[in-house]
């Protein structure tokens, strides 16, 4: 049987005609920058690719800034805010280590979230106080599907005097995303995780908000993002862009199925929880605890059956433990955490084989059912 492929959170196939798009580019003598036909075309190939991901979120083509991924766009807005000096920024404890890390280095202050990921929208507006840099919230978590309120969380931010940003990375391209309208003056988003290319992402942001470029360069992208632009992948973005944007609403749709589908049969396995079922989350993303088996244990023999599949713990010195965005929601421990993120090419009987497997996994015959849970 073919591998199925289920960490659409992790990764997601190059769109067959997004490397299409991108093919003349590689290779072609294509700097942006230079005033002769080549570099001319470049340009215009850029800029078309900035309106399409402009488009995209509702932003203006002048608000996009290529970076090489969602990493670097979180890491531009917190440090071109701060400055990289000290500075109260303020998240929710269940960001991605790329926007945690930056934070923590200027000085964080982590606001807790609900059993089902939601920020504390009291303890947000608490820790906003008076003079902070930035505050960031994500638009949607990758390891549960959570969805946050972003608009309420920007309106508090505004009325505190603090410029919002929110790594949409995992929303962009499964649910609506209109920067315009959440009041967001500043948004992440990464290319791999909507069927471009590994490498190029985009940080949106509100132009009256003046950035400390952490690349100084040759001015590039009027001077925020210093590098030559990397025209070959930026065309990619943009065509995964518009392709995101006219099938966004059938992908939605597709997704649904396939979860109702999936939780269906996972509740008729017995020992399996749905981590914040009733929260609103990504239509792809299911984040389920099995007691009594380690999740990298399942894993690995999932990945044995031929699904490929996260899990939901870190490996720290040595323990297994629950991720931190687990540990916050205050799931996880002592149970296997498994994620299954579908895409737009995963079918409903891909999610049958699944279930199968599984149950044949965990059925007493399966070999991981009773064994030892080391270390939870
Ligand atoms: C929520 C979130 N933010 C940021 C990133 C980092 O994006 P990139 O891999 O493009 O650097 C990821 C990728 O896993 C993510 O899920």
């Amino acid at each position: 049987m073919t591998p199925v492929f289920l960490d659409h959170n992790a990764t997601t196939p190059l769109d067959a005609r997004v490397l299409e798009a991108m093919a003349p580019w590689f290779g072609a003598p294509a700097n942006p920058s230079s005033a002769h036909r080549f570099g001319r075309a470049a340009r215009e190939a850029v800029e078309r690719a900035r309106a399409q991901v402009a488009t995209l979120v509702n932003a203006r083509p002048g608000e996009v800034v290529f970076t090489s991924g969602g990493t670097e766009s979180n890491n531009l807005a917190i440090v071109g805010l701060t400055g990289a000096r000290a500075a109260r920024v303020v998240v929710s404890v269940t960001e991605h280590p790329a926007v945690i890390e930056p934070a923590r280095r200027a000085g964080a202050r982590e606001v807790p979230v609900d059993a089902d990921g939601k920020v504390d929208a009291a303890a947000f507006a608490e820790a906003l106080g008076n003079g902070a840099a930035i505050a960031s919230v994500m638009w949607a978590n990758n390891e549960t599907g959570v969805i946050q309120d972003v608009a309420a969380l920007a309106r508090l931010s505004a009325e505190a005097g603090v410029p919002f940003h929110t790594d949409a990375v995992q929303a962009v391209g499964k649910i609506p995303v209109d920067f315009r309208a959440s009041g967001a003056r500043l948004l992440s988003l990464s290319a791999h995780k909507l069927y471009g290319p590994q490498g190029i992402g985009a940080l949106v942001f509100d132009r009256t908000l003046t950035l400390e470029p952490p690349l100084l360069g040759g001015g590039q992208q009027g001077g925020v993002r210093g590098g030559t632009e990397s025209v070959a992948l930026i065309v990619g973005f943009g065509a995964a862009a518009e392709l995101a944007q006219v099938s966004r609403d059938d992908r939605t749709r597709h997704a649904l199925l396939l979860r109702e589908r999936l939780e269906k049969g996972l509740a008729a396995l017995g020992p399996v929880t749905v981590i914040a079922q009733t929260a609103a989350r990504l239509p792809n993303t299911t984040l389920f605890s099995v007691v009594g088996v380690e999740g990298e244990t399942l894993l690995v023999a999932l990945d044995g059956a031929g699904f490929a599949v996260s899990s939901g713990s870190a490996c720290a010195s040595g323990r297994r433990e629950p991720s931190h965005v687990l540990q916050a929601m205050g799931v996880g421990q002592g149970e296997g955490v498994i994620r299954v993120s579908t895409g737009q090419a995963t079918k409903e009987s891909d999610i049958d084989f699944f279930i199968n497997a599984l149950e044949r996994l965990l059925s007493p015959g399966g070999g991981l059912v009773g064994g030892a849970v080391g270390g939870w």
